[in-house]
């Protein structure tokens, strides 16, 4: 075994990551058939992990894939996973497909090779809490409109991440930093992979999920502690004009832990640097995952 080697859990075991494999017959491999999930790990614990199995649970529901494990087998997995990984901060993800099939669409158990789900939780030590996040990045309006609802729920973290993947060409060919997607009528839905807040008049503001985006946990947890800190957050519908004239602009998600939009093709976002109300959410996004990890660690001291 390589060393410095990841340990995955896979299917019940807890093995080198050299040796995780699923077959070419893998549903999520044929066709994105699957849900997964991104879980921050921070002071050792995953954080807002209930969160995370709803909305897994609710995505396994709506595609019929069964759930594989029970609360408590999902929470004993992803602990023995950050333990054998030493992992103090970072990302795991935790997938589930559907099982293995053949070459067809054909999704029933009956018909599947396989029909028991394939199950990995793959840790990475990794966040983006570094320099980027000081200086502030650069994005891009993408030509493409997010995955309308109406023909895949965004609110299923699915394994296909094709839209996502050609805003990611789309911005890597612009040089820039991250894409920012509208619906079809020209709402801001979210980023690729995060949601959006931007900051009017003091105000935060940030699209609702009627809209096509994904209800992401650390805008779910961002709204929670800005209110609890007395800023005024409202979930409503905004243009691209609206979010390019704003004051401040920021984005979220598990591994981005809320970063400044400073630009917006090509134009400057207030004074073109991360603003001050960004950077107080930051923080306080920071404060409270480091505030719930002690609490966790307390409890487990009892
Ligand atoms: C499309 C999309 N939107 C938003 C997010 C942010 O969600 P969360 O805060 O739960 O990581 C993600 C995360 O991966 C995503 O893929």
């Amino acid at each position: 075994m390589p060393k410095n080697e990841l340990t995955i859990y896979l299917n019940g075991e807890f093995i080198p990551e050299s040796q995780a494999k699923v077959s070419i017959y893998d549903r999520c491999f044929l066709y994105g058939d699957g849900i997964f999930e991104g879980i921050t790990v921070w002071g050792g614990v995953p954080f807002r992990l209930d969160a995370h199995l709803k909305r897994m649970y609710k995505g396994l529901s709506y595609l019929k894939i069964e759930n594989p494990l029970t609360d408590e087998e999902w929470e004993k997995a992803i602990m023995k996973v950050i333990r054998l990984n030493s992992m103090d901060k970072g990302y795991l993800r935790p997938q589930v497909s559907r099982g293995e099939g053949m070459l067809s669409t054909k999704w029933e158990p009956r018909v599947l090779r396989k029909a028991k789900p394939n199950v990995v939780i793959i840790p990475e030590e990794w966040l983006a809490y570094g320099e980027a996040m000081d200086k502030g990045f650069r994005a891009k309006v993408l030509s493409r409109p997010r995955t309308p609802s109406a023909s895949i729920p965004a609110g299923v973290k699915h394994c296909n991440y094709l839209n996502t993947i050609l805003g990611a060409i789309e911005v890597s060919a612009c040089g820039l930093d991250i894409g920012i997607a509208v619906n079809l009528q020209g709402y801001v839905t979210e980023g690729t992979a995060y949601n959006i807040f931007i900051v009017k008049n003091g105000k935060l503001y940030t699209p609702p999920l009627t809209l096509d985006l994904l209800p992401g946990i650390t805008r779910e947890v961002i709204i929670e502690i800005a209110r609890r800190e007395g800023y005024q957050v409202s979930e409503t519908v905004f243009d691209a004009f609206t979010m390019c004239t704003a004051e401040e602009v920021f984005f979220c998600s598990t591994v981005r832990l809320g970063g400044p939009v400073i630009e917006i093709d090509g134009r400057k976002i207030g004074d073109g640097k991360p603003g001050p109300i960004t950077k107080k959410i930051r923080e306080l996004l920071l404060e409270e995952m480091t505030r719930e990890a002690e609490e966790f660690h307390q409890g487990l001291k009892k």
